[in-house]
């Protein structure tokens, strides 16, 4: 077709059931085989019906050239399913339309259902109860909507089959200040005569061990159910069942079920005695409608080796570290057990490596009730790349285990490769580490005693993160928690969901921060204004946190942090890198103090947005006193990379401190022979200081760097997804210490958008936010000669494909339609002789940005590739 519409989603989700957003947003993308399209106009139709026939609402054909965040003018009805039409028109006059729907939630309306849980004397047993309510039907549904939620995770199932294949349901928020629920059709699963509901309810993050080994009942001290099934048949009548006193609790199958210990299954249990429930007194004011993708089953691996270890240690090795649960197929006698404990590395002697869980248990036992028995967690998750056998019936074969890699369910956006092989499974590395950390929040790592939300890491990698992934509405529920958990004073915790019980732990500079600096990434990147309004008050409230703290209103002086974790030259054995904890923090005031300018300017509040630019010009100023001599020499001990390039990235220094911070920068490069020394706070910034001061070669001397430490370090030793330390395994197989050292912990992946942006030659463009205009300007070095990048935008797929070959660059680029791109030939030659083809058709190039449309460009390359 010449002009088409595709890809309709609402809130980030395709046809989404239960919002709870009372002005859900629409949006859609444009194709075309015509280069140069562009939309003139756009049309919002809402109807309760699919044939449009009495639209409740309708927009009329509007000027606009926007594709995304459409809003219908209109007060929504709980519970109901809204058919959504667009239609866009282009500039020739084409038009075309496409249609999708969602589903409002309760929109603050009554549930009628209650909170029902075990009776107290049962609270704290370890076996997970199941819920369950029989009932009749005198024939099948037309139509049926679960809505359900628990405290803990459940899985919940209609006659015996899922209602969703949604795992650790409902998520993990701030439970006591947003509570997810679900909405399912089960339309299908319901029939005439005898029907049952049920849903076991597990632990999960909600009264389960979380953090430290003996700390429990975070959010609540008991697990419950909440939920109603309303169904409609075809004469109209309608049959509610909600969760109440008529319900029945029983012991089920799952013996025990922990987040960080894994589960115990015995598939002897059927079904055991009901038993009365009692109610739980819960309000529901924190219940919102799922926000973002569900974690579900997303891809399945098939073990590469089953072996022995010279311990005698049984193993089953998936060849890549991953995040879910291994599914095993089995039949023996009753009563016998398969027990496998979960672990990411062997150690230096090859046998199994369990030390670095800590605390966590990570076993998966089953119990065999005779018949062909296929096992798999129901609501709990490892991290592992190994699984030793401890117990099995018989000889284990490999054909009996799978590896199911759980994830939220975002589509992934970015397919990056180039000619560089290291590279490549660098990307897959970071790719994976993404996965494992995004188990409905972002994570730190995803196998030991912690799984958690840490702020710093997620600000770390969140720039990769939107690129990989179409993860908006992912980030957009997390800052939601960051808001809520924010304290009277303006702190932000360490880690949010906050599960410490004690209040004050927050504050440090570069995890606190995530509240500037996620938001204003995830906002850029989907042209998200709302995110912003959402964030707006928070940014400002941790600004003026850092603003009060101390006497000096324009530095953050004397605070506790974390600094530049795990950098390199900290002393022997601590995590904490060298730079100075003041001079960081300092410098991340100052970038929030910007960003927070930033954030305004974006909302149309230009007396805020100078007032956070003054303050930005003070803190500055402040730095400058504070930590620059006055000869212009940082004046802090050491002087390293980390400092020089925050400093330098933040724009903190004037005049000659700044050239002298840049060759402080080069000098301490050479020192360490083209390695970095910086940790999570420096390391993102430090490819994107030197390419922006005009020292790209030292840049990539660094991303290709395969000596210790470096990105290319750990793939050189088999490393499968990021470490969470350089050296997490030595070059003498030597393990960093097993009280901190994850072997999944993706910030330092955070090189990920450095490699797409410059490697890849993608970049976003300030002023056009969700990548209306974005820049292309594919920049070879480090011996590289070819990168082929494809990325789904939120407005079209973008292709960059470039081939250095005889002196020549050649690119393929897609620009999608209603989008243009900055082109700059980076690297020309004094005479490109610069050719440009649009869709076969040779183009003239001034300099203007290209309209959509397929281009073949080729020009002279100033130098040979590097060797
Ligand atoms: C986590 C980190 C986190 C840090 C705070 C660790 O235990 O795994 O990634 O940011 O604590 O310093």
């Amino acid at each position: 077709m010449a002009f088409r519409i595709y890809d309709l989603t609402c809130e980030y989700m395709s046809a989404p059931l239960g919002l709870d957003e009372p002005r859900p947003r629409m949006s859609y993308k444009l194709a075309s085989d015509e280069p140069e399209c562009v939309q003139v106009a756009r049309r919002l139709q809402l109807s309760l019906s699919e044939d449009f026939a009495a639209p409740v609402y309708d927009s009329g054909m509007v000027r606009t050239d926007e594709t995304l965040h459409a809003e219908a003018d209109l007060k929504l009805r709980p519970l109901t399913r809204y058919f959504f039409r667009i239609t866009s028109r282009d500039d020739r006059g084409r038009e075309a339309s496409a249609v999708s729907f969602f589903e409002t939630g309760f929109l603050g309306t009554a549930w009628r259902a209650k909170w029902i849980t075990r009776p107290d004397d049962r609270k704290d047993d370890p076996v997970v109860p199941r819920f369950v309510r029989r009932f009749r039907l005198p024939e099948a549904p037309v139509r049926a909507r679960l809505y359900i939620t628990a405290c803990g995770v459940y899985r919940a199932q209609i006659n015996g089959q899922y209602a969703a294949p949604d795992l650790l349901a409902p998520g993990w928020t701030s439970y006591n200040k947003i509570h997810q629920y679900q909405t399912y059709d089960v339309t299908e699963l319901l029939s005439a005569g005898q029907n049952e509901l049920s849903a076991l309810v597990g632990v999960g993050w909600f009264c389960g061990n979380l953090i430290g080994k003996n700390r429990r009942n975070v959010f609540g001290d008991r697990t419950a159910l909440l939920c109603r099934l309303d169904m409609t048949f075809a004469d109209g009548r309608t049959r509610r069942i909600v969760s109440d006193e008529r319900f029945r609790w029983c012991e089920s199958e799952v013996r025990l079920s922990e987040i960080y210990h894994g589960e115990d299954i015995d598939a002897r249990v059927k079904a055991r005695p009901l038993q009365p429930v009692a109610l739980l007194d819960r309000g529901f004011s924190m219940l919102r409608g799922q926000q973002s993708a569900p974690v579900a089953p997303v891809e399945e691996i098939e073990p590469v080796a089953l072996f022995t270890t010279p311990k005698g240690e049984r193993v089953v090795d998936f060849g890549q570290n991953m995040v879910g649960f291994v599914r095993v197929r089995v039949k023996a006698p009753a009563g016998r057990e398969i027990r496998l404990r979960h672990f990411e590395v062997l150690d230096r002697d090859g046998n199994c490596y369990f030390e670095n869980y800590r605390t966590d248990r990570a076993v998966a036992s089953y119990i065999t009730d005779g018949g062909e028995d296929v096992f798999e967690a129901l609501l709990t998750f490892y991290g592992f790349r190994y699984v030793c056998i401890e117990a099995f019936p018989g000889e284990p074969d490999l054909s009996a285990f799978t590896g199911v890699v759980i994830h939220s369910d975002l589509a992934q956006t970015n397919s990056f490769s180039c000619s560089h092989p290291l590279l490549n499974r660098l990307q897959s590395n970071i790719l994976w580490g993404q996965k494992g950390n995004f188990v409905d929040i972002p994570t730190d790592c995803p196998q030991r005693d912690e799984r958690l939300g840490w702020t710093g890491d997620t600000q770390v990698f969140c720039s990769t993160g939107c690129f990989n992934m179409a993860s908006a509405g992912f980030y957009s529920k997390w800052i939601r928690d960051v808001v809520a958990d924010q304290e009277e004073d303006g702190l932000i915790p360490h880690i949010v969901p906050n599960a410490f019980l004690k209040r004050g732990n927050g504050g440090a500079c570069g995890w606190a921060d995530c509240i500037t600096i996620v938001p204003m990434t995830v906002a850029q990147r989907f042209d998200d204004l709302r995110l912003l309004r959402e964030a707006w008050p928070a940014m400002k409230r941790w600004v003026a946190y850092m603003k009060n703290w101390g006497d000096d209103p324009d530095t953050y002086i004397g605070h506790f942090h974390f600094g530049d974790w795990l950098g390199q030259d900290g002393d022997t054995g601590t995590c904490k890198g060298a730079t100075n904890d003041d001079l960081i923090a300092c410098a991340f005031y100052a970038l929030s103090a910007r960003l927070t300018a930033q954030c305004a300017e974006r909302l149309g509040k230009p007396r805020a947005a100078a007032s956070y630019r003054r303050l930005f010009e003070r803190i500055r100023a402040a730095f400058m006193r504070e930590f620059v001599t006055p000869s212009g020499r940082l004046a802090c001990s050491p002087r390293n990379q980390t400092a020089y390039v925050l400093a330098l990235h933040f724009g903190l220094l004037e005049g000659a401190a700044r050239s002298q911070a840049i060759d402080g920068l080069l000098a301490s490069l050479k020192q360490s022979h083209d390695r970095l020394t910086t940790g999570f706070l420096g390391t993102p910034y430090l490819c994107e200081t030197l390419a922006e001061t005009g020292h790209i070669d030292n840049a990539f001397r660094l991303l290709v760097q395969e000596e210790f430490p470096s990105w290319l370090y750990s793939v050189k030793m088999c490393a499968t997804t990021i470490w969470e330390h350089w050296d997490g395994i030595r070059p003498d197989g030597s393990f960093w210490s097993p009280s901190m050292n994850s072997y999944n912990h993706y910030a330092y992946g955070c090189i990920g958008d450095w490699m797409y942006r410059y490697v890849g030659g993608l970049r976003h463009e300030e002023d056009a936010p969700g990548w209306k205009r974005f820049a292309v300007s594919p920049t070879p070095g480090g011996g590289i000669t070819s990168a082929d990048l494809d990325f789904d935008s939120p407005r079209g797929r973008i292709g960059v494909h470039w081939k250095l070959t005889d002196g020549r660059m050649r690119i393929s680029l897609s620009v999608p339609a209603n989008t243009s791109a900055d082109f700059t030939p980076a690297g020309a030659a004094e005479e490109p002789g610069l050719r440009i083809t649009r869709n076969g058709k040779p183009v003239a190039f001034d300099g203007a940005p290209l309209p959509s449309g397929d281009y073949e460009i080729d020009y002279a390359f100033a130098e040979p590739a590097e060797k």
